[in-house]
């Protein structure tokens, strides 16, 4: 491949990550581009040489992302759709790559999510990193230690995702009345719930106060609900929406995007609510296992108004203490 002199403007596509087109270098049947500026891509033209060489040289010079025009874009969604295994579950790569795939793979799915809609092969790649993400972390011994060692190598929401799955999940199983599909729902929606913002909009949200948020920021509960609303049912369960919508209330109705109050908003949300604060404390202490109590004690003092809220933060505490 070399670089065709004749750039084409970069918002007519949409762009891969390179780990991921690494990996189909070989059997991708369509024109592969590279970002010239920030605003162009040159076609990467095949000369003989193999593909998979050309497109690693490229990824160990740092670029991160490939890009193919959007029809193109379509059909590879699908092609990883049916080789998902392939993808996100082999099992002889090392936990570090197998990590990166499963990123990468969110980042697709963030992409596809605005440049395609909600279509079956994305609810399907959305579901499968899901579940290959929880199987990865449930294998590690350390689970502190592990984000520690890899929060920067990833993108960022999908570690958060990965570590609020696995509390959720570990939170749902101190519940009498909870089972694997509601699992699965709550990890998806956790997977799902913040997939159509930005980095700077994800840092802004953590950062500035409601009312300094833009539209964008305060209805993405509201418009990833709609898009899993609006598409059929078995490509993400309608229960999911509802989990979603409610992931940034507040019990005493400081949160948004309704205001509402405790009585308001649902068991499961709760639980998201509660763990998302929990992973933002933890965030802020590098992973550091020893702050686990300090952070849980604040949430305790943060909740102790509320039997709802206090119940969450109790089987937060009651997963936490058998790990
Ligand atoms: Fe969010």
């Amino acid at each position: 491949m070399s670089e065709n002199n004749e750039g084409k403007n970069v918002h007519g596509f949409c762009r891969i990550p390179a780990n991921i087109v690494e990996t189909y270098a070989d059997n991708i049947p369509f024109d592969i581009y590279l970002q010239l500026s920030d605003n162009k891509v040159v076609k990467l033209e095949k000369h003989g040489s193999n593909a998979k060489d050309v497109i690693a040289k490229y990824a160990v010079k740092g670029i991160q992302y490939f890009y193919a025009d959007k029809e193109d874009y379509v059909i590879f969604v699908n092609t990883i759709r049916q080789d998902m295994e392939k993808t996100f579950g082999n099992k002889t790569l090392p936990k570090e790559k197998k990590l990166k795939n499963l990123s990468d793979g969110y980042e697709m799915v963030h992409d596809s999510l605005i440049r395609i809609g909600l279509s079956e092969d994305v609810a399907a790649i959305a579901k499968e990193v899901t579940q290959k993400s929880l199987e990865l972390i449930s294998e590690q011994t350390n689970v502190f230690s592990f984000f520690k060692e890899f929060k920067d190598k990833c993108h960022a929401a999908y570690m958060r995702n990965t570590l609020l799955s696995w509390i959720v999940t570990g939170m749902l199983e101190t519940f009498d009345w909870s089972n694997s599909a509601l699992r699965g729902k709550m990890c998806l929606a956790v997977m799902l719930r913040d997939i159509l913002l930005t980095n700077e909009e994800l840092k802004a949200l953590r950062e500035k106060p409601i009312d300094q948020l833009s539209f964008g920021i305060k209805n993405h509960p509201e418009a990833m609900a709609a898009l899993i609303n609006e598409a059929k049912r078995e490509y993400i369960p309608k229960d999911v929406a509802a989990i979603i919508i409610q992931h940034h209330e507040a019990p005493d109705g400081s949160g948004f995007p309704k205001g509402l109050h405790s009585w308001q908003i649902s068991k499961l949300s709760s639980l998201i609510i509660v763990g998302d604060v929990f992973i933002d404390a933890m965030f802020r202490y590098n992973f550091e296992p020893s702050k686990k109590e300090f952070v849980i004690s604040d949430l305790w003092d943060r909740y102790k108004n509320d039997d709802k809220f206090i119940a969450a933060v109790k089987s937060l505490k009651t997963m936490l203490d058998k790990t």
